[in-house]
């Protein structure tokens, strides 16, 4: 009998933590949550409180935090600002820190959040847990019909991995300062803590530089942050708890400083602004001691600049072409007993480390760098694969995952939501492991520009923020993106554009016609992958216009995605959905003619009319094939050949976007077979 009661309880609080699970919307999803029963409900009377010795910035957090909560519930909220002085303890919300957080790799982000019918406790270590636990509680605010309202809930919370970091390129396509805030706001709501800032690249040179100003004079086109602008946005981002870290690529990827120094390059110049993607020969030359010189001056100022302990100096894809052609560095190889590029580039890499030493920093860079002798602080960014990193932690170097993180790829957020920097079957021993700091997301520049550049980043970066934060078992993808969708919406409160920039783009695709029947069909087409768009004929440059059907529609589109949930659950046995999926595919049957004369009105629309008629004769493949499984009978064999040929022409793409629901209409006709 007591067994018996003990197997009932057990059930019990599993079923709790399913419906913790199923009720909740946190994302990343806290190390340990209980439910409890009962609500806190917001009323105009709520306040907050800070208490104990925390860092000043955590002040106008929690005052934001505040704005936010009365935002959404359209309360007002007696206080102004939350100051030093409020420290009531009769306090709605009580936040206690015991010390200020340095916003540095491995400082203490955990919180704990105890939520009561009458009370709110937050507490934590440093403030820096503190933001990550505010975060939280925003994303626990619920509303039933007439109140806003906090479930009673306890959360013991801590980061998996201490270095957690989105990376944007703000060279082949300029970043504005107010791009780099707004992604900075929601870079801290989805608790990651390191923003990663690509400054160099062939295609521009993004800083003001006062030893070298031809840097950004004439390698920039106009387009770079100036000092106090770098400082404004460290100061934005170290109020929100996040590290900044500067990439200075070299000594490939360099074109844009040989603009104004084309001396130290290994070639003789002169040089321009490079305007097209790829893998360029410009290199800095490693065997002159000018070089060294230029980035002795050039580093101080920037580690001076920069306050971060790392200073990243990419280190990728340098070719080798500018040195295998210069015969005095191939004099030099010689001399120095070097025998292959690598071994140069090392060369360069050890002066290079020498000086930022010097200046105090330690050094990250592509997983191109790795080499033997390196000191063991050097800290490996993995970019080609997974091996790289635990290669560097097999031999003692620390490292973080990028490889499987790149949202620049358009591919889809459960596939980076299930890489993960340390995966289950790991090979590393446990000692191992513990060098494997975390992962970056990398929101290279090609394709986006200031417009949509949030809809590549947002929202599957908070899928792979979850995966940084969250327990490693965390793995449910359906639960992954119901939460995903409602983390997305809340991004806009930040200024997040990706929803409501893609209106505005539909609406000039249209030239400003209707836009409803645009939108049905962007909603299930999603640009090429991997690096497929760089090899259509197609040649793109960096002043091209990003501002086709294709730079409008977004990776892993939601609709497409649901209608194909919706076909695998109708053919696992849910039978009554299929008055779900003939509405669907009778809605895109019907859009096709109305979107013909969106089209006749707006020619930069012509190039994905060929998608809107397979989208026409996809659905109507799919109705027919239903109308077969309701009367359980075969195909015929013409109609079953001319359906797979026509399936084909359905999987190509048009305008450089692709139908995402073919695979699900190509499911049914299976089925039917
Ligand atoms: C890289 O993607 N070349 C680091």
């Amino acid at each position: 009998m007591k067994r018996l009661l003990y197997l009932a309880l057990f059930i019990i609080i599993l079923a709790g933590a399913n419906m913790t699970s199923q009720t909740l919307n946190l994302m990343p999803v806290p190390e340990k949550i209980s439910s409890g029963n009962g609500k806190f409900i917001l009323t105009h009377s709520f306040d907050i409180a800070i208490t104990g010795k925390a860092d000043k910035r955590i002040y106008p957090y929690a005052t934001r935090v505040l704005r936010r909560l009365s935002g959404r519930t359209g309360l007002f909220f007696p206080q102004d600002n939350i100051t030093e002085k409020s420290t009531a303890d009769t306090a709605d919300c009580i936040i206690s820190i015991e010390q200020p957080g340095k916003v540095l790799l491995n400082e203490d982000e955990s919180y704990s959040l105890q939520v009561s019918k009458n009370k709110i406790l937050l507490k934590a270590k440093t403030d820096l847990g503190a933001m990550r636990g505010m975060e939280t509680l925003l994303q626990l605010l619920q509303n039933d019909e007439s109140t806003y309202f906090i479930p009673v809930v306890t959360i013991q919370d801590k980061p998996r991995f201490p270095w957690r970091g989105l990376m944007i390129d703000a060279c082949r396509h300029f970043m504005p300062v107010e791009v780099i805030k707004r992604n900075l706001d929601a870079t801290a709501a989805v608790k990651l803590n390191v923003f990663h800032w690509h400054l160099s690249e062939d295609q521009g040179f993004r800083v003001e530089c006062k030893a070298f100003p031809k840097l950004h004079q004439l390698g920039s086109d106009g387009l770079y942050y100036t000092q106090a602008q770098i400082k404004e946005i460290l100061v934005y981002a170290e109020d929100r708890g996040i590290r900044v870290i500067p990439e200075f690529d070299i000594p490939g990827h360099s074109t844009s400083w040989f603009v104004g120094y084309p001396e130290l390059a290994s070639a003789s110049g002169p040089y321009t602004i490079e305007r097209q993607w790829g893998v360029f020969d410009p290199t800095f030359n490693p065997t002159i001691e000018e070089t060294y010189k230029f980035f002795d001056a050039f580093f101080k100022e920037m580690c001076e600049l920069f306050p971060d302990e790392y200073m990243h100096i990419g280190g990728d894809e340098n070719n080798g072409h500018q040195w295998n052609k210069n015969e005095q560095i191939q004099k030099f190889m010689k001399e120095n007993g070097l025998k292959t590029n690598h071994d140069l580039q090392t060369l360069f890499n050890k002066r290079i480390l020498a000086i930022l030493t010097k200046y105090g920093k330690k050094m990250i860079g592509w997983d191109e760098i790795l080499q033997p002798d390196l000191p063991k602080n050097v800290v490996i960014q993995s970019w080609r694969g997974t091996e790289a990193l635990a290669k560097a932690a097999q031999q003692g170097y620390m490292g973080i995952l990028s490889s499987g993180y790149y949202i620049d790829l358009n591919q889809s957020t459960d596939y980076h939501y299930l890489n993960d920097p340390v995966p289950a079957d790991s090979k590393l021993s446990d000692a191992e492991k513990k060098f494997v700091l975390g992962g970056e997301a990398t929101m290279w520049a090609e394709f986006v520009v200031p417009e949509n550049v949030d809809s590549r980043i947002w929202p599957r970066t908070a899928a792979i923020a979850e995966r940084f934060w969250s327990p490693a078992n965390v793995r449910d993808v359906d639960d992954m993106y119901r939460r995903l969708d409602r983390v997305n919406f809340q991004l806009e409160e930040l200024g997040i554009t990706n929803t409501k920039n893609q209106e505005m783009m539909l609406r000039r695709l249209t030239n400003n016609g209707e836009t409803a029947s645009l939108k049905t069909l962007v909603d299930v087409i999603e640009p090429v992958k991997i690096y497929t768009r760089h090899n259509y004929g197609v040649k793109y440059y960096s002043y091209s216009p990003y501002t086709r059907v294709v730079d409008a529609a977004v990776p892993d589109a939601p609709e497409a995605r649901k209608f194909r949930k919706l076909v695998d659950e109708f053919l696992n046995g849910k039978k009554e959905l299929r008055k779900d999926i003939a509405a669907q595919l009778n809605l895109w049957k019907n859009n096709h003619e109305k979107l013909v004369q969106t089209i006749k009105l707006s020619p930069i629309l012509k190039e994905i009319e060929p998608l809107s008629l397979n989208l026409k004769l996809l659905s109507e493949t799919g109705l027919e094939t239903l109308s077969l499984l309701d009367k359980k009978q075969k195909p015929k064999e013409d109609w079953l050949k001319a359906t797979d040929k026509f399936l084909l022409e359905a999987k190509k793409s048009y305008g450089q976007t692709e139908l995402m629901i073919v695979s699900a209409v190509e499911k049914l006709v299976k089925t039917a077979k």
